[in-house]
């Protein structure tokens, strides 16, 4: 049996106004909640028992995926009353793992979309004997992440998190948020109180000279963890860039959901999805966004690279480029919005108020 436990307890600040009242692993990404997706790719790679770790409106899973039968797997259920951190929470769910010793346990970042090969990685670690095997990506930038650089074996030789001085960017190898942990790892972490994975557990394990090993792997790999990115990895989805078998559909330059309305006339590409419900008025235009259930673009607006809340609204001509409306948000005519613009849940903005907003 191959065991997962999945982190989904985070409180999605980024991601805001969307995660308001939506745990970010719920938002849908390609038509159903994000989360579906990586317990899509985890049943694929032989995963058959996940223990979600929630938190941050920890109440929200369980009516949606039940006891995981309907997307072939068996789900458990383990919440934090109060967010434990990555490495907290790893502990908190270990409990309800039926591993024992000698086992390995895979555990997975819920906001990382990634084409990784997990039995690839699960094969890795086993030769490598190691205690814990991280998934390494290389990005250009890799200031706002993990660093973790390796020997030439694959051994871990430090983390630093979110470097400052130039001198610490001694690599581009970040962490991807996916592991696979010796079971008996997991119970050194401490319990009841906040532990960071990536800058306690994993530096500690290396200053008593565990082996951690690190797997570099050059397939698609995004955080979700921005609107940008967000949006992003929905039209990946859509236009299977990287593939998932929870995509409602066949890869294209649109999906519409059942239920949705477009008219003759609007223009869908770049892996737009539209949800049940939405309207999409002739003569506008979606590019590459994600326009949620019962939202309305109304004729002639242009949108892309955006995310439209649930029930929200963009008035006639209006630009929406790289921003978020939230839920029912009111964008009136002749309004242009771009570069991380965030419209706040409900909120009405009058036709022609708005220029440029830029974040
Ligand atoms: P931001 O607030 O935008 O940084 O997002 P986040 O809260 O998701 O934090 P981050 O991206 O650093 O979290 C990485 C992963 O760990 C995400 O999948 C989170 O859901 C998860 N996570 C973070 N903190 C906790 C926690 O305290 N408990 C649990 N169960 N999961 C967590």
């Amino acid at each position: 049996m191959t065991e997962a436990v999945l982190l989904v307890g985070g409180r999605g600040t980024r991601l805001r106004p969307l995660t308001l009242h939506t745990p970010k692993p719920m938002v849908p990404a390609a038509g159903v909640p994000f989360l579906a997706h990586q317990l899509a790719r985890a049943r694929a790679a032989g995963v058959d028992h996940v223990v979600l770790a929630t938190s941050y409106l920890a109440e929200v899973f369980e009516p949606y995926f039940g006891d995981g039968s309907a997307h072939g797997l068996r789900l458990t259920y383990v919440t934090e009353d109060v967010p434990l951190g990555t490495g907290g929470a790893i502990r908190a769910a270990a409990d309800a793992l039926e591993a024992g010793p000698g086992d390995d346990v895979l555990v997975f970042n819920g906001d990382i979309l990634s084409g990784l090969d997990v039995r690839a990685l699960l094969r890795r670690h086993e030769r490598a004997q190691a205690e814990v095997t991280l998934h390494l990506t290389r990005v250009a930038d890799p200031r706002a992440f993990g660093l973790v650089p390796t020997d030439a074996d694959g051994r871990v030789l430090a983390f630093t998190e979110k470097p400052r001085r130039p001198e610490e960017i001694v690599t581009d190898q970040i962490n991807a948020g996916c592991y696979v942990f010796r079971r008996e790892v997991i119970d050194t972490i401490p319990t009841g109180r906040p532990v960071s994975v990536e800058r306690e557990t994993f530096p500690g394990l290396l200053a008593a000279g565990a082996l951690l090993h690190g797997v570099v792997d050059a397939s698609y790999w995004l955080d979700l963890g921005r609107p940008a990115s967000f949006v992003q990895a929905s039209a990946d989805l859509v236009r299977g860039v990287v593939r998932s078998p929870a995509v409602p559909g066949e890869p294209g330059e649109h999906l519409v959901l059942p239920g949705a309305h477009v008219e003759p006339g609007a223009r869908l590409r770049g892996g737009t999805v539209v949800g049940a419900g939405a309207r999409v008025a002739a003569g506008a235009e979606v590019e590459g966004s994600v326009v949620l259930d019962g939202a309305r673009i109304e004729e002639g607006a242009r949108v892309r690279a955006s995310m439209v809340g649930a029930g929200a609204r963009v008035g006639p001509r209006t630009v929406l480029d790289g921003a978020v409306l939230g839920d029912r948000a009111d964008v009136g005519a002749d309004n242009e919005l771009r570069d991380g613009a965030r419209v706040w849940c409900g909120t009405a903005i009058p036709d022609a108020a708005i220029r440029f907003s830029a974040a």
